[in-house]
């Protein structure tokens, strides 16, 4: 019990509206459900006594059906809960499901596109044609019937000691827990229709590859604990072996044992799941001392960005090196344009750093939201670079846009923070931030390590490049000397909370800026709005006389960011421009522009970088205002309404 719950917790920032567990209770099962930050209300008690070895358990962000006990999962089969299945993601034909199961008289109770599956996996097993139906043929049988994505667990009181789990288009993982060494590091794939491709002459494993698998976990069975789970952070503390399914492995464990199957094995498939070892810690998701895990994700940002940059840039000779990379960077350099694909602060690293990427690689580059790429069927060729940069690697859009890239022949590369995420296997080759786990639902140390994984790539394309080289010395210093200045930039905290008392009450924020900014300003705004619940717009400061201008009175709060770099004479315009019509700006600049402060109704000044990592330190003190607006706010700064930390629906 205290295992489903602490994973739970883990998992508490992927989704937090609403929960559920099931466990065994001798014969017979327990199901709970609750709505609305479960552990924190302690909705679940622990006080009774279970003999339990299985359980499942799940936290919900609501896509069918309101937040409410009935609609959480697990959902059930029926009232004596024959069948239980949790359930991320969204299937698209459960109306039709549900209308046929509904035409053979089975009754819903939820809202949930759901509760289909667990109706339907009843009804295929009622109807079974044999008596030896195996639970993981039974779960691929249903499979077979859903569209689209999902991950799933079932239990079912017919396979007591059983659990199956399978997984399309979102993230599934088996924590592997042996006190004995395991002797092997993969799991073979046992696929069911051997016998029909072989008649196809597709290739299958040899028999005795099979009975090893099965003789492995037999042997061993008695110390080896599995957990299933989204994502590694729920099983950490138990194990740091891990085994990431692909899409349409259906895994079950039987009696202690594990098995991985699949219907059919085709062209590119590898033959088994590697059990790999992860680098991640336990601390490394606590909060520590920090009142939030934003909090000291943003505290943490002067090591996030050395740990991107760990034995990739040296800084003696002014190198870079990206093994992820090093075998398609001639590709690349040769490639027609690049296409920068993301959704919310991961598509504004892309807008941040598009200037240098041009710059450097003196190729067009395109930054593009994924809902929107796809939405306009945009020309893919096979000469394009697509990059997909995703801190989770499992954002839908993102994913599905890489497969709509890689349908037309394009290169591609991913950029993420999690090891063994769909992105990052599903790419051609990439880049890991390393920022460390983000649980945050508001993206802070990504963004800053992303930004400087682009960077580096910008840096690695342009490393023969003669006339470059100046510049490129320039930038690598900088992000020398980079964790140091973000530490300086930290140490504003007390002030940006004594603007943060100013500011509270207000309804609104406009945050301007342009060239290297402009992306400061759209991600300040969206993290203002998204765990302060204020509204805030990032606007281009060029675009200010063609609209925006309109909003500015003595009473509209307007911050301002102006950097000695280009934009400078620009952005001293725009300032003028507010100032006239009575705006009181409030101004992030550098710590020597005395010119700025003139206008200002009041400062925040940062040290000065090289103008294209100078994003990094403007975006820095938005963070901790958004952090401490929320907190004066009264809100719960990790859990902002209806965000959930992983995007795994269209
Ligand atoms: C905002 C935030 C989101 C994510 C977006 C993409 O603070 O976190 O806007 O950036 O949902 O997520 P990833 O980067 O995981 O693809």
């Amino acid at each position: 019990m205290e295992i489903l719950l602490k994973g739970l917790l883990r998992l508490e920032y992927r989704g937090y509206d609403s929960a559920g567990e099931m466990r065994r209770l001798v014969s017979t099962h327990c199901l709970r459900r609750s709505v609305c930050m479960l552990i924190k209300q302690q909705d679940m008690d622990m006080d009774v006594e279970f003999d339990v070895h299985l359980g499942i358990a799940h936290t919900r962000w609501a896509t069918h059906g309101a937040p409410s006990p009935v609609n959480s999962h697990p959902q059930r089969s029926d009232k004596s809960n024959e069948f239980i299945v949790i359930h991320n993601g969204i299937i698209t034909n459960y109306k039709d499901l549900q209308k046929f199961l509904e035409s053979k008289g089975y009754e819903f109770e939820s809202e949930t596109d759901t509760e289909t599956i667990a109706k339907l996996v009843k009804y295929m097993y009622d109807n079974r044609e044999s008596e030896d139906l195996s639970f993981a043929t039974l779960v691929e049988r249903v499979t077979q019937q859903l569209e689209g994505a999902f991950v799933l667990v079932f239990k079912s009181v017919h396979y007591p000691g059983e659990a199956v789990g399978t997984r399309r288009g979102g993230p599934l993982l088996i924590g592997v827990k042996s006190d004995h060494k395991l002797s092997t590091d993969h799991i073979p794939i046992l696929y069911r229709s051997c016998k029909l491709l072989d008649k196809k002459g597709c290739p299958t494993l040899p028999r005795m590859e099979q009975d090893t698998c099965h003789t492995l976990f037999a042997e061993e069975k008695k110390s080896v604990e599995y957990y299933f789970a989204s994502d590694a952070s729920a099983v950490i503390e138990h194990t740091n072996r891990v085994i990431f399914l692909e899409d349409d492995d259906v895994a079950a464990v039987t009696a202690g044992r594990l098995t991985i199957h699949r219907i059919k094995r085709t062209a590119g498939d590898h033959p088994a799941r590697a059990i790999q070892t992860l680098q991640m810690e336990l601390q490394q998701i606590m909060k520590g001392n920090y009142s939030s895990f934003m909090q000291k994700e943003i505290f943490e940002q002067p090591e996030s960005v050395v740990n991107t940059m760990r034995g990739r840039v040296n800084f003696n000779d002014n190198t870079v090196t990206l093994g992820g990379l090093k075998d398609h960077i001639k590709e690349i350099q040769r490639c027609r344009r690049l296409i920068l694909i993301a959704c919310g602060t991961s598509y504004h690293a892309g807008v941040a750093t598009r200037q240098v990427l041009e710059e450097l690689t003196e190729l067009p580059v395109m930054v593009e939201l994924a809902s929107d790429f796809l939405d306009r069927n945009t020309p893919v060729f096979r000469d394009d670079v697509c990059f997909f940069i995703s801190q989770s690697g499992e954002t839908a859009d993102s994913l599905m846009a890489l497969r709509y890239c890689k349908e037309r022949g394009a290169l591609t590369v991913g950029v993420t923070n999690t090891v063994g995420s769909s992105i990052s296997r599903e790419t051609d080759c990439g880049v890991h931030i390393n920022a460390g786990p983000e649980i945050g639902v508001a993206s802070t140390k990504a963004y800053t390590s992303q930004f400087v994984a682009l960077i580096m790539f910008a840096l690695l394309m342009c490393d023969d490049r003669i006339s470059m080289q100046p510049r490129r010395r320039e930038i690598i210093q900088g992000l020398r000397v980079l964790p140091d200045l973000i530490k300086e930039v930290l140490s504003l905290d007390d002030e940006i909370q004594r603007l943060a008392a100013e500011l509270y009450q207000q309804k609104s924020v406009l945050i301007m800026g342009r060239g290297y900014h402009y992306a400061t300003c759209l991600e300040g705004a969206l993290k203002i709005k998204e765990i302060t619940y204020m509204h805030s717009e990032g606007i281009l400061a060029g675009e200010l006389k063609h609209g925006p201008l309109a909003l500015v009175d003595k009473l509209m709060p307007v911050i301002m960011i102006i950097m000695r770099d280009h934009t400078y004479t620009k952005c001293q315009n725009a300032l003028q421009q507010v100032v006239a019509r009575a705006g009181r700006p409030i101004v992030i600049c550098d710590k020597d522009d005395y010119e700025t402060a003139k206008s200002s109704s009041r400062t925040i000044k940062v040290p000065h970088c090289v103008d294209c990592l100078q994003g990094i330190l403007s975006v820095i003190p938005l963070q901790l205002l958004s952090f401490h607006l929320a907190v004066l706010r009264g809100f719960d700064v990790d859990c902002p309404r209806n965000l959930a930390k992983s995007v795994t629906v269209e």
